[in-house]
């Protein structure tokens, strides 16, 4: 099963307004924890604060600690977080907040064996993956007057499927995923590049053409049906991004049709989160929203970051959080550098239902017809726009009754559920999102850093936007972080000087004569 759940949901430092029914770890000592600091004066030279305890910035932590631990380097890192939990978009809770039932996630729920980051992640920290496969469920694809299609099975291989859209779409579909994710593999190799633009690195990965398309115009160029684009395509672009494949660029659409194999840990992403912070030795302030940044003073390099612990100055400064939302007054010179970025926002509704499937008139079925379990969108199809993006359901919550996750535009009432699952509805809980970024086509990307020793990790959003891709970015940005800053890097001492990196676009990708195992930052 591929599309089965929100592949891109990323970390951020937003609050939300909701209570999440789990502690928060124990991973970290009552030291971490605390909100306050008694050192009035820190010796600033060695310290780099992380702003946002989601993927980009617990990474972060993670990457600056390698290098602490293989060459020694002295830093002391200090992470803001405004919310009461680590994870940032990635975050789970429990059907009728009963934590000895199944957890869902609320946010980002999947990661595939190419986003070799958290793969190796969860092999690292021990924690345990979780196939989707097991949930096999049927799928339909509705255009919000007829349900077109529904089939069972492997994805691309079914009869079914060649029978409705040939065999040549779907094919070149597959080829175009596959030599994207060919692409995306180059930035675990050594021969990684490293930027400071966007813009640069995709010219460099030779992506100006699709990022400067909306899918479907670039996969009409590649040959692919209409028809094939608009069902399948843009029910992967609507469960992953709440886009359609008329806006969304056809980077992000391949993106999207990458979820084969998907994976989640047991117990909640968030644990791959908590591992980076707790193994970097960072220090982690929750609750603790950061309400300026400055410089100094204009002779020294140093920020000072305001919180409520204070004023305190780092050597450098990280913004893993998207900035506006973010709510952080900075200097001028910075924040015009940021244009405004909108955002997808997504409505989540969990629920808990006795009824086997969703109401078949619904979707114009006969009564005695069950409808699929599992029912993608598309925008192409008929006058009604559908209600909602995707409607799956997710695994029992106990015997005879399953957890149930709709992702739409709009709030889904209480009327609605009672119809679509015939009064047998047992909890509900609806969640608010500014979940993904617009992507629309593009050739224009925020700033990777902000100024001398402040950098952006969330730039990478409206390139790529998902869990795996903050952690690559973040990545990125420790390294010039230690190049700029300490005069190191995370694999060796210096960026070595024979390292490829993308100011000159001339030079083509070289594929790294790595061992197969090899991911850059870990294995250096
Ligand atoms: C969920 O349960 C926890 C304790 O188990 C409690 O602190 C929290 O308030 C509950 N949340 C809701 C929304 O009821
Ligand atoms: C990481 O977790 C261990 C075990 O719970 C704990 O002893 C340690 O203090 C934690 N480290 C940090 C930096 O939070
Ligand atoms: C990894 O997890 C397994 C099962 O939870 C446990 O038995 C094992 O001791 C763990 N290993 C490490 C190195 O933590
Ligand atoms: C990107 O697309 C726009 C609009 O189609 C076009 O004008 C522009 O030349 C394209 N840029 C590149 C670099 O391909
Ligand atoms: C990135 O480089 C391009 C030229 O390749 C330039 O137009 C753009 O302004 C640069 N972006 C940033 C944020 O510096
Ligand atoms: C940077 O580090 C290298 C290797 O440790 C050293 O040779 C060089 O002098 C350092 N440069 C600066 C400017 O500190
Ligand atoms: C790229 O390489 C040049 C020379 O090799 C170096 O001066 C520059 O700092 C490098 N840029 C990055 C982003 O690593
Ligand atoms: C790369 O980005 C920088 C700006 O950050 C720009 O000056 C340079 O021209 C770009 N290089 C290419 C090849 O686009």
């Amino acid at each position: 099963m591929r599309l089965h759940a929100l592949l891109v949901l990323l970390p951020s430092a937003l609050a939300f307004q909701i209570q999440f029914p789990f502690k928060v770890s124990e991973l970290f000592s009552s030291k971490t924890l605390s909100t306050h600091v008694e050192e009035a004066d820190i010796s600033t030279t060695h310290r780099v604060a992380i702003i946002g305890a989601g993927a980009g910035g617990s990474s972060a932590a993670f990457w600056i600690s390698k290098a602490k631990e293989r060459f020694g380097l002295d830093v002391e890192i200090d992470v803001y977080e405004q919310s009461d939990y680590i994870g940032g978009r990635s975050t789970i809770v429990y059907p009728y907040n009963d934590s000895s039932l199944p957890e869902l996630e609320l946010g980002a729920s999947i990661f595939v064996e190419a986003n070799k980051n958290l793969w190796r992640a969860s092999d690292e920290f021990n924690l345990t993956r979780r196939n989707f496969r097991e949930e096999n469920y049927e799928t339909g694809i509705w255009d919000g007057e007829e349900l077109l299609f529904s089939f069972t099975g492997g994805w691309w291989d079914t009869a079914k499927l060649i029978w409705r859209y040939g065999i040549f779409s779907p094919k070149r579909v597959d080829a175009y995923v596959a030599s994207m994710i060919k692409q995306i593999l180059l930035l675990y190799s050594s021969a990684s590049p490293k930027w400071d633009n966007i813009t640069n690195l995709s010219t460099h990965l030779g992506w100006t053409e699709n990022l400067n398309s909306t899918t479907a115009e670039y996969l009409a160029k590649q040959g692919v049906s209409e028809k094939y684009t608009n069902e399948v395509v843009e029910a992967a672009t609507r469960v992953n991004y709440g886009q359609n494949v008329r806006s969304l660029h056809a980077l992000e659409g391949a993106v999207s049709m990458a979820g084969t194999g998907a994976n989640g840990i047991a117990g909640g992403n968030f644990q791959l989160f908590e591992q980076f912070l707790n193994r970097s030795g960072a220090n982690v302030y929750l609750n603790t929203p950061v309400s300026s940044i400055a410089q100094k003073s204009s002779t020294s390099h140093l920020w000072s970051v305001k919180s409520a612990r204070g004023t305190l100055n780092y050597k450098a400064v990280i913004l893993a959080a998207p900035f506006h939302s973010a709510g952080i007054a900075v200097p001028e010179s910075i924040s015009e550098q940021v244009k405004p970025q909108p955002y997808i926002h997504l409505h989540v509704t969990l629920l808990a239902t006795t009824a086997p499937t969703p109401n078949p008139e619904y979707f114009s079925l006969p009564p005695t017809s069950p409808a699929p379990r599992m029912v993608l969108t598309t925008t192409q199809g008929g006058k009604n726009t559908p209600e909602f993006n995707s409607l799956s359901y997710h695994g029992l919550v106990r015997e005879g009754e399953w957890a149930v996750k709709i992702f739409s535009a709009e709030r889904i009432s209480d009327e609605w559920l009672s119809n679509m699952f015939q009064g047998k509805v047992g909890w509900v809980l609806r969640k608010e999102w500014d979940a993904y970024t617009e992507n629309p086509p593009t050739l224009e990307f925020p700033p990777v850093k902000l100024d001398t020793g402040f950098y952006y990790v969330n730039s990478f959003e409206p390139f790529i936007s998902t869990m795996e891709t903050e952690t690559v970015s973040s990545r990125n940005i420790v390294e010039l972080m230690l190049n700029d800053e300490f005069n190191s890097s995370i694999c060796g001492r210096t960026i070595s000087e024979s390292n490829e990196n993308v100011s000159d676009d001339s030079q083509q990708p070289t594929t790294a004569n790595d061992s197969p195992n090899f991911v850059f930052g870990w294995d250096c």
